[in-house]
């Protein structure tokens, strides 16, 4: 056990001198029996929570106990049965739900709070038994936190209608949660889904159903509806099966990195929403004006809070040089201080390892760490061997590139590493693939405001760290995933839009094949000359393909009416690189962006007519079809012109002496493929709300009618819009567009076209887990209520939450 003061003898009775000379700690139990009870009056042994019953697994699992290492329970391992059952009792059960309104589903989730709430001990408790953490932390943290998570999400149902009109819930969604905080991830799941009106089908992970277990008895004591909630236990292959059921709508997951991207990967076409929240190296940033005192006990909370198995866990600790060696030597200090051992003891900082497969996974990334040259610290003192346990542990002389640099260790292990200048501490910071969370600590207010939006991550906390409410959304950038849960932000992962506009698909032509030569010449009398020179448009200039080829415009008639260049996956990248560079356009004000979209739309206009002939030209409607078209246009650059300094963020009422600022930031560089109906319309529907937000964009215009696009960029050379944030490439779209999803620096893709087309951008989309939108049912594009608004904004945006505390 960790102390470094001189133990009382035990032979005398010690005396108050020598109690306050130790000042050790005695043994502080939380009593467990009212749990191992629950356990037992079960036989040790637990079914699935289907339609309202519970029903026996065909096998089970044993659930073992972290801090000793024995066996507390036996659980059902589900199978694919045991899944369609769960999925056929939430599908039964949706529409009494959705039928609910919005107060009879906040009354059921109130119900749900006040349960969490007049069980919390017993939650607590058995969450320690299960997971191996500290109960100090179940009882302040995990539990009250998930009954907040129920009230704040029972106002959520209650305002749903009002707060979120013309959404609905998916439907039936299927939730797989880790085992870091068994109790807290169900109720992030739980609490906004039921609040947005989906029936649910839960899996915990197999080392810690009991705390899902025992809810599930709670839905059934409040008597929620049979269905609405169901719980299957068991391992990955029972996740992979609510993962590809059919009959599932929407996933939410949390856990590895490695498993979102196979999830990614099995739901790509699928049609499914998908929300991840996955791994991460998140910086914990301290500059040399920092209250080193402070630091200290933030790292302790950063780092040794579970143990270190938290996503958002500040695993790697960058100090400015001056103060790094003064700040290590009280880290050290503090270190030796830390009580790991029992985590039923009241009194102890750390407890247990969730399993010995992960216990193994720290230790081996521990040994690579110092066969990289790195240098291991760990306190003077043994932690105990009677269970799962792994002392705290510091790695100072790391390379950044060292594997326990980059690598999410998750457990009790810190890395080291110093900069000079707040650049250099940016740059360190951004320098993994993740992009969960950071910490930034310095009494210069302004310093630490400059960095916190320099820094690539879904959550920032000043001067403070692992700071969670039910009001503020958490959430990563990057392959830390996409999704956000808490407040406002989280609940629209459990809505989509009524989609009341649909449009009816075009007439499938063969657009290579070739005319008759007697039988229809190339239309060009009455209509604007053909473009003898096509190009693409890539860093604000007109590039000719790469390939040399152009191909062959052929209007819905079958007859050429022009041709455009034939983009290929060099002139992609070029466009990539035109658009990374143009990163400039993110720092403008939204004003300045706004007067840039005006100024398209007024151009724009300035050629309404001669658009309207070239659409025509492709489309063979009748020209006000076509001038209906530009004038949409021209509306539409004005909305995106109009939201571009309103689409603000939000400050939450988190309960700290503080504010948890909900910035709006760009994604960064999309690929955009436009849908072929509309070939304007649709151009600019995508490409403005992108825009308008700060995103740069390399937009792969209609195949079928690329002509107005290629006008398009001719507005644009007029229109001072800044090299590399509008490219245009046109050519083969879905092969285009598939090196736009392959491609590492392309941060999302948007891809209106065929399903086809769509499934092969999300699979690709998996590798570093870039945002995508795809839809292939086709939108009413002329109408502002599905071509324009706010789910555009949305998406076209994400949250990140800065939680800036104040006071002394
Ligand atoms: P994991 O990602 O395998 O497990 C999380 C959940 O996913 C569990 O419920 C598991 O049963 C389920 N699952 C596993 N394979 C699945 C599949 N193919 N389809 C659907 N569901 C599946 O995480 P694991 O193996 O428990 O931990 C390994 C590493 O992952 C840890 O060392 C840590 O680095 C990371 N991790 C990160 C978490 C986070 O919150 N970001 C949480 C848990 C683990």
């Amino acid at each position: 056990m960790a102390t470094t003061t001189p133990p009382v003898s035990p032979s005398a009775k010690p005396t108050v001198r020598d109690l306050y000379d130790a000042m050790s700690y005695g043994p502080a139990p939380e009593g467990d029996a009212p749990v191992r009870e629950w356990i037992a009056r079960h036989d040790g042994t637990f079914g699935h929570y289907i339609n309202g019953q519970w029903v026996a697994g065909s096998s089970t699992f044993e659930v073992l106990e972290p801090a000793t290492g024995k066996s507390l329970a036996h659980v059902a391992q589900g199978t694919a049965a045991d899944v369609d059952a769960a999925v056929a009792a939430a599908r039964a059960a949706l529409p009494a739900w959705q039928a609910l309104d919005d107060h009879a589903r906040a009354r059921w989730i109130y119900a749900l709070a006040r349960g969490i709430q007049k069980h919390a001990r017993h939650f607590a408790v058995l969450e320690t038994l299960d997971n191996g953490k500290p109960i100090r932390e179940t009882r302040d943290i995990d539990i009250p936190l998930v009954a907040r998570h129920f009230y704040h999400h029972a106002g959520w149902a209650q305002l749903l209608s009002s707060e979120f009109p013309n959404h609905h819930a998916y439907g039936v969604v299927g939730q797989v949660i880790p085992w870091n905080f068994p109790l807290l991830m169900l109720a992030w799941k739980v609490a906004p889904a039921l609040a947005a009106g989906n029936t649910i089908v839960l899996k915990p992970a197999e080392y810690t159903p009991l705390t899902a277990i025992r809810f599930a008895e709670l839905v059934h004591e409040i008597g929620l509806p049979p269905g609405v909630f169901n719980l299957v236990t068991g391992d990955g292959s029972t996740g992979a099966a609510i993962v590809s059921h059919e009959g599932v709508d929407k996933i939410a997951f949390t856990g590895s990195t490695e498993v979102g991207r196979a999830i990614r990967v099995a739901t790509a076409g699928s049609g499914k929403g998908l929300s991840l929240e996955l791994g991460g190296k998140s910086p914990f940033i301290v500059f040399e004006d920092a209250d080193l005192d402070s630091v200290v006990e933030g790292v302790v909370d950063a780092i040794w809070f579970n143990q270190g198995q938290v996503c958002c866990a500040g695993s790697r600790l960058l100090v400015q040089e001056g103060v790094a060696d003064r700040l290590l030597a009280k880290l050290r200090d503090r270190m030796e201080r830390l009580r790991v051992g029992s985590p039923l003891d009241k009194a102890v900082d750390m407890g247990a390892i969730v399993a010995p497969v992960q216990l193994e996974r720290i230790r081996a990334l521990c040994k690579q760490g110092v066969d990289e040259g790195a240098t291991c610290w760990q306190p003077s003192w043994a932690e105990p061997k009677d269970g799962w346990f792994h002392p705290p542990t510091l790695f100072t002389n790391v390379a950044p590139s060292a594997t326990i640099a980059q690598v999410e260790i998750f457990g009790p292990v810190l890395v080291s590493m110093t900069f000079r200048t707040p650049e250099e501490a940016v740059a360190l910071a951004n320098n993994t693939p993740f992009g969960l969370a950071a910490s930034v600590w310095s009494e210069n207010i302004n310093l630490a405001l400059d960095v916190a939006p320099k820094l690539k991550c879904g959550v920032v906390w000043i001067n403070s760290t692992n700071l969670f409410d039910a009001s503020a959304g958490f959430g990563g950038y990057r392959e830390s995933g996409f999704g956000r849960e808490g407040g406002r932000e989280g609940l629209w992962e459990y809505l989509k839009p009524i989609k009341a506009h649909e449009a009816a698909p075009l007439p499938v032509i063969d657009a290579t094949a070739h005319v008759e030569a007697d039988e229809e010449p190339v239309e060009v009398a009455a209509l604007p000359a053909i473009d003898r020179t096509p190009k693409l448009f890539i860093g604000g200039k007109q590039a000719r393909p790469d390939s040399g080829y152009s191909v062959t415009v052929r209007a819905l008639s079958g007859r050429a009416v022009g041709e455009v260049g034939e983009g290929n996956r060099k002139d992609i990248r070029n466009a990539v690189e035109a658009a990374q560079a143009a990163s400039g356009w993110a720092k403008l004000s939204g004003h300045q962006r706004a007067q840039i979209l005006y100024y398209i739309a007024e151009n724009l206009s300035a050629r309404a007519e001669e658009f309207a002939q070239r659409i025509v030209s492709m489309t063979g409607d009748a020209i006000a079809a076509g001038q209906d078209e530009v004038n949409a246009a021209i509306s539409r650059l004005f909305t995106y012109a109009a939201w571009a300094d309103k689409h603000d963020g939000a400050v939450h009422d988190v309960p700290l002496r503080g504010v948890a600022l909900a910035m709006h930031e760009p994604i960064g560089v999309v690929g955009v493929a436009c849908p072929d109906p509309y070939p304007l319309l649709g151009l600019v529907s995508l490409v403005a709300p992108l825009v308008a937000t700060g995103n740069r964009v390399v937009a792969v215009p209609s195949e079928r009618f690329p002509l107005a696009a290629t006008d398009f960029y001719s507005v644009l050379e007029t229109s001072d819009v800044p090299a590399g944030v509008i490219n245009i490439v046109t050519g083969p779209r879905d092969s285009l567009v598939r090196t736009l999803a392959d491609h590492d620096d392309v941060d999302a893709v948007w891809y209106f076209g065929a399903r086809s087309g769509a499934t092969a951008v999300e699979k690709a989309s998996a590798a570093n887990l870039k945002r995508t939108w795809t839809e292939w049912t086709g939108r009413e594009w002329l109408d502002p209520r599905a071509g324009e608004g706010r789910d555009f904004l949305r998406r076209a945006v994400q949250v990140k939450n800065i939680w800036i505390p104040y006071g002394e």
